[in-house]
């Protein structure tokens, strides 16, 4: 494998042309999922490198900067929400207001139409070009779009700026073809494209070199990832062999691309965590078939199947409720189902009609939001239940917790996840631990989404 050398924040100013004035202050706030929390970082390597600072105070910043996700409806009424508040704002004293991400990517037009007073609208695959719109928007007044998908940019050689500590997250591949019909991602992100994996490997030993532990890999689809003559499972393996880390996840696989090697990889490697995130979104053949997943609920079930035949392999997914034509009985065979499933933890969204896409145009969305809101509560209770059982039957056993660092509430406490995603908290015992450290939990107490307990030995060595 030839070496491909990793650019550096410093570096980047090799390729950026220098007219940026330094010490503008950036203020960015992300929404929607983690490949936009991981383009944030990004977005902060690309901005850094040509002088500009970010700030986590908005009332210090020239700039304010939303990363943004256009999935459900809910998303872009936040974003509108924060808008109206900073166009006051930059009436008094003239800030620069950008918009990233796939709201401008999917949205540009009704939001140039509606928000022309928004300075730079930048989607997913043009962050290079952030530096010199928004210089030229701080001082020349120039508005600037960047909108144009690629079918090559994977910022391959760009490292992350990364604020994760323990946890780093790899973007492996960028965008979807699999076009499910009520999913607006193909449209704002584009086709997919792989980064080769010496340049993933590189970013991996240096990640493990600065101290991170556990290391998640991204993809819409992640596991169609192929590059180089490597496939998915190759990677991972490939990936959980670097020296240092010391637990491996991916999100989001795609129940149809689900190989005997990846559960191989899975069930066999020590340090690939066993849990899988595998998104079902209905239980029913014909939601499927209308939604496009390319698989039915047998075929998603004689997968479930194989991968518990392998051993403990915690699963997750996510749902959608009240989708185009949804009958009672449909919903049923969705609700049926997670029983059966016994999912560790479960997204459960209503559907959201979204633009552009198939189910928009081919569908009509005919569900009464009172009925899908309805079904929705249904399967998060549902849920809730099927959690908290599980998390009650490890009262009074040992788990395994890898600490991130200090819990929601208190920095007198501890916060990690199990191996199977479980978040555990703890009272801090001693000050000899760290980040990244593993320690022993007795458990005493369980909600749903979390177990309670406190340490019994811990610190050091490997998992397993
Ligand atoms: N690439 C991932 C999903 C990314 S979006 C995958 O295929 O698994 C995350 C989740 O949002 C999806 O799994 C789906 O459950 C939900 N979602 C996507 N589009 C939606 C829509 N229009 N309305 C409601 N939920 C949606
Ligand atoms: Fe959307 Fe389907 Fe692609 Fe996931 S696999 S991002 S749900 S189109
Ligand atoms: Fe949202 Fe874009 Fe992620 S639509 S979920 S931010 S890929």
């Amino acid at each position: 494998m030839s070496s491909t050398p990793l650019l550096f924040p410093e570096n980047l100013k090799s390729w950026a042309s220098s007219t940026a004035k330094s010490g503008y202050h950036v203020y960015i706030e992300t929404f929607g999922c983690q490949m936009n929390e991981y383009d944030t970082e990004l977005v902060r390597s690309i901005m850094k490198a040509r002088g500009f600072q970010f700030t986590l105070e908005d009332e210090e910043a020239d700039v304010i900067l939303f990363n943004t996700c256009a999935i459900r409806e809910n998303a872009h009424n936040r974003l509108y929400g924060h808008l109206a508040r900073y166009k006051t704002r930059k009436q008094e004293r003239g800030l620069v207001i950008g918009v990233l991400g796939c709201m401008a990517q999917n949205l540009k037009q009704e939001l140039l139409d509606t928000r022309s007073w928004i300075d730079v609208l930048v989607g997913p695959d043009a962050y290079r070009r952030l530096p010199d719109l928004l210089t030229e928007a701080l001082e020349s007044q120039r508005q600037g779009l960047a909108v144009d998908l690629s079918e090559y940019e994977t910022y391959a050689q760009i490292v992350p700026d990364r604020t994760g500590g323990v946890n780093g997250w790899i973007a492996v591949m960028r965008g979807c073809d699999n076009f499910c019909s009520f999913c607006v991602v193909p449209y704002t992100r584009g086709r997919e494209r792989s980064r080769e994996p010496e340049g993933i490997l590189e970013e991996t030993q240096l990640l493990a070199s600065q101290g991170v532990r556990q290391i998640t890999l991204l993809g819409q689809n992640v596991n169609s990832y192929r590059s180089s003559g490597w496939d998915f499972a190759r990677l991972l393996v490939g990936v959980a062999d670097v020296p240092g880390i010391q637990r491996v996840r991916f999100t989001s696989p795609h129940p149809k691309d689900f190989p005997p090697a990846l559960l191989e990889a899975v069930a066999q490697h020590s340090t690939i965590c066993n849990q899988i995130h595998l998104p079902l979104q209905s239980g029913n053949d014909r939601m499927l078939e209308r939604m496009g997943r390319c698989y039915t609920r047998r075929e998603y079930l004689t997968l479930v199947e194989a991968i518990r035949n392998k051993g403990p392999i915690v699963l997750t997914t996510d749902l959608i409720c009240g989708f185009c034509g949804e009958t009672d009985e449909e919903f049923q065979d969705t609700y049926d189902l997670v029983k059966e499933m016994q999912y560790q933890a479960a997204f459960v969204f209503k559907y959201s009609e979204r633009k552009h896409t198939i189910a928009a145009r081919k569908y009509p969305d005919d569900i009464p939001d009172q009925v899908k809101g309805y079904r929705t509560n249904r399967l998060i209770e549902l849920q809730k239940e099927i959690s908290l059982y599980k998390n009650q039957a490890l009262l009074g056993t040992e788990v395994e917790v890898m600490i991130e660092g200090n819990s929601k509430k208190s920095d007198q406490q501890w916060m990690g996840h199990t191996e199977h995603n479980v978040t555990v908290v703890w009272s801090k015992d001693d000050l000899t631990r760290a980040p990244g450290d593993l320690a022993s939990i007795f458990i005493q107490d369980a909600t749903p989404s979390t177990l309670y307990g406190i340490v019994t030995r811990g610190g050091g060595g490997s998992e397993k």
